[in-house]
């Protein structure tokens, strides 16, 4: 059997930075995000007989087909081993996976990846998953925020409880509740220096950290009630908040990570005065130098245009709210 899936990223307003078990991926605290719809992974998966070697290929923007670079392959096939002992099985894969924006900067390639995955995986087995459990085998890949990926909409993911390692995201509300934008400054397409993995691991030896854990609460009330009653300038001020203080620890932690860029600064600086002439628009920032702009749909155009005047902007990708995986008619091979 053979399944298409297009698996959207997501935008993280509360971030998940810290993990109480890595090789796992359990978070320490609870991250809110917002799934998107443009940027995304299509990812065939074709189910092999039992036994059989898994094949990874990476199809590239032109839609050739590469053998898929040796640290993306490892990761894939280490979530695919993780799948099989998970569901029980012991076939092979043939996997084939394309993504619609550049990879591993900061776009949360990982999540729409592996969300696509493990969604992929399910149904070229004839599995269909609750969300729950879709989020409890994306997040098996070690990338958390895969596991918010596997739903639409307005997604938490909560703090594992005592020892139970399956606290899965869940949906606070779908992607209609709220018409949000994210309109994303791509100032760098490299693959970042740093993976958020060793972002994760460093975090608690930076003085900063203990001290956002205990903002945490208050942010996290903020958030799930700003978007609950489509509160802007309530979400804005505290998403930006968090970007900043994620970065804070990021450069503070041990050794230093430095994921902005000269750019980063200037889109920051050009959001905050166009703020100041009324635009109502907030920064956030993941584990890479892009720059994700929050606002309503009916700003978006505005806010490109904006960030497209900015130097050092290579890219303006307008992005916005999304329903979360869907099944794909065409396959990849
Ligand atoms: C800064 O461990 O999920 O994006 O595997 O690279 O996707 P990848 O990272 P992951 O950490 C995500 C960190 C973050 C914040 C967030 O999305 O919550």
């Amino acid at each position: 059997m053979k399944s298409t899936i297009v698996a959207p990223a997501n935008i993280a307003f509360v971030k998940y930075w810290g993990a109480r078990d890595l090789s796992s991926a359990l978070p320490l605290d609870p991250s809110i995000s917002m799934t998107l719809s443009v940027c995304a992974t299509t990812t065939t998966v074709e189910a092999l007989p039992e036994g059989a070697a898994d094949s990874i290929e990476l199809i590239d923007a032109g839609g050739t087909a590469r053998v898929a670079p040796e640290r993306f392959a490892a990761r894939v096939l280490a979530h695919l081993e993780r799948l099989r002992a998970h569901i029980g099985t012991s076939r092979g894969f043939r996997v084939a996976t394309r993504n619609s924006f550049p990879a591993a900067a900061g776009l949360a390639s990982s999540a729409s990846g592996f969300a696509a995955l493990a969604t992929a995986v399910s149904s070229a087995l004839g599995d269909k998953p609750s969300g729950r459990e879709l989020s409890i085998r994306a997040r098996l890949s070690g990338s958390g925020s895969a596991s918010r990926s596997v739903l639409g909409g307005y997604v938490e993911w909560p703090a594992p409880p005592g020892d139970d390692p399956d606290a899965p995201a869940a949906a606070l509300f779908p992607a209609s509740h709220w018409d949000l934008a994210d309109v994303i400054a791509v100032v760098e397409t490299a693959e970042k220096d740093v993976a958020s993995i060793d972002g994760h691991r460093r975090a608690a030896t930076s003085p900063h950290f203990e001290t956002r854990r205990n903002l945490l609460p208050t942010r996290l009330a903020a958030v799930r009630l700003a978007i609950e009653e489509r509160r802007l300038d309530l979400l804005g001020p505290v998403l930006e908040e968090e970007a900043v203080e994620l970065h804070l620890i990021a450069m503070s932690s041990r050794p230093p990570i430095f994921y902005w860029r000269p750019a980063t600064l200037a889109v920051l600086e050009a959001i905050r005065r166009a703020r100041q002439q009324g635009l109502s628009a907030w920064a956030t920032m993941d584990a890479g130098a892009n720059v994700h702009t929050i606002c309503e749909r009916s700003a978006a155009k505005d806010v490109a245009q904006l960030l497209r005047a900015v130097a050092g902007v290579e890219e303006v990708i307008e992005d916005h709210v999304g329903n979360g995986p869907v099944s794909a008619p065409a396959h990849l091979f």
